[in-house]
């Protein structure tokens, strides 16, 4: 017996809610198809062309699912297909989808053994194989769907948070930023001040969804802490922002630790018209890229 799953990419931080917040997009999605073998090793194929590692050891897959083995005392092993269509090095949760999708998919098979919590926490050994560090703003909206706040992480508390319908519009220039870089180059103190900031506008923006305040959510998707610093990674951040506004959108900023920029509308048209503006300026600027038009999933 096998069980297919569609692991979603996931759009973490929400630009002021730094490794707290994240969200649940219904495009695009990995697929990961799952059967339990009686041999206690877990054997994976790749049907995609990113040349990922196939010893479980040092694949995001694997690795979470060998986590999943050590709770189950090793008394059987999983034989596990993946087609990625999340692009490594996106932005959009590559990674958490690939430690995400197989726990979830081999839960299903085992009946919902484990509980949501249980799962986040095996796949964020795969997340920290990825990027070095054990962050779950992308796993938990992957798994739990939707937006998630990750109050805690020792221990972990993740609370859904409800929001009004909302449409995400995501450019992926085809550059590289590795989330490991993109962490060290942020500085380890914070000024009281962007402090204040920036906890005014995460409880604003969690007050807006909670309220459906479309207006509440677009001044708070504001970041004085992370965002000046990244965005000099990533050409043509400042006219995305600025131009997606005057195009219609709430707000947004840098996907994760980017190269992706996401910006939220309240409805298609207007998520549409962004997408003309993020095509052209990396025209433009002469920079290859994806967009995705969404929705929350
Ligand atoms: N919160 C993490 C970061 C997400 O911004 O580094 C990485 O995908």
């Amino acid at each position: 017996d096998s069980i297919k799953v569609h692991a979603p990419g996931t759009v973490a931080n929400l630009v002021c809610g730094f490794d707290i917040l994240g969200l649940a997009l219904n495009e695009p999605c990995d697929e990961m198809e799952i059967k339990i073998i009686e041999e206690p090793k877990v054997i994976i194929h790749h049907n995609d062309n990113y040349n990922l590692p196939l010893e479980p050891e040092k694949n995001v897959c694997g690795v979470a699912l060998l986590a999943m083995m050590d709770k189950l005392d090793h008394k059987f092993g999983f034989e596990l297909t993946v087609t990625k269509h999340i692009k490594p090095g996106s932005g959009i949760g590559s990674s958490a989808a690939s430690a995400a999708g197989p726990v979830v998919a081999a839960n299903k098979l085992l009946g919902n053994y484990f509980s949501n919590e249980d799962l986040v926490q095996m796949a964020m050994f795969g997340e920290k194989l990825a990027s070095g560090v054990k962050h779950a703003d992308n796993i938990a909206p992957c798994i739990y769907g939707g937006i998630t706040l990750i109050r805690a992480i020792h221990p972990l508390d993740i609370i859904s948070i409800p929001a009004p319908p909302m449409y995400v519009t995501l450019v992926h220039p085809q550059i590289e930023v590795k989330t490991s870089d993109a962490r060290q180059i942020l500085k380890k103190q914070v000024l009281l001040k962007d402090a204040i900031k920036q906890w005014g506008n995460i409880a604003g923006l969690v007050a807006g969804f909670i309220k459906s305040d479309y207006e509440l959510i677009g001044r708070s998707l504001e970041d004085v802490i992370i965002e000046p610093v990244r965005s000099i990674l990533i050409p043509g951040f400042d006219d995305v922002k600025a131009q997606s506004k005057e195009a219609g959108a709430l707000g947004g900023g840098i996907s994760g630790s980017g190269p992706s920029i996401f910006m939220l509308s309240k409805n298609e048209k207007e998520a549409r018209a962004v997408e003309v503006v993020m095509k052209d300026i990396y025209e433009k600027i002469g920079i290859e890229y994806y967009t995705y038009v969404t929705t929350i999933n």
